[in-house]
């Protein structure tokens, strides 16, 4: 997501680095306790914490600060990363709706929250790779 030079970031306007590891925080748990989102869970690790700590560094670099995930890991390529995972609507849905709720956690304010819904939506319907 990019902002004009000028502007603050995503990043500055969620609130730091606190905020972006608070909203990874919720969404893993939202998705480990919420029976809606089985499905989404059962294709991660038993063990979430990798997971988490991959989505906070990639959201950090993502909404405008500290690119931690690429000096880690290189370049993202999200939709060749998971590809080994059959994703259709159903799982693209879930994972939405769970990031729906860890923002309603995190409290974000409501023109920002639009904005990031659309986006979140429009990366996680890239990542499909399956029909249905
Ligand atoms: C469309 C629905 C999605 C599903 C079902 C899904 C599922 C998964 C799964 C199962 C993993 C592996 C977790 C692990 O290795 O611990 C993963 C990794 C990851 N996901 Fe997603 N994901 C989705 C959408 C997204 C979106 C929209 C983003 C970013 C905005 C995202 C960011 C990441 C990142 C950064 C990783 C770590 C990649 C790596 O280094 O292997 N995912 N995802």
């Amino acid at each position: 997501m990019t902002t004009p030079a000028d502007q603050p970031t995503t990043y500055e306007k969620i609130g730091g680095d606190a905020a972006v590891g608070k909203l990874c925080d919720r969404f893993y748990e939202r998705m480990d306790s919420t029976p809606q989102f089985a499905e989404l869970r059962a294709m991660h690790p038993e063990d979430l914490q990798g997971s988490r700590d991959k989505l906070y560094m990639f959201l950090s670099g993502w909404f405008g600060g500290p690119d931690l995930f690429v000096e880690k890991f290189g370049h993202p390529r999200l939709r060749a990363r998971h590809m080994p995972f059959a994703i259709g609507t159903k799982e693209r849905d879930q994972w939405v709706a769970c990031m729906v709720l860890a923002m309603d956690d995190v409290g974000i304010e409501e023109g920002l929250r639009t904005r990031l819904l659309e986006n979140f939506f429009n990366t996680a319907d890239f990542m499909r790779n399956q029909h249905g």
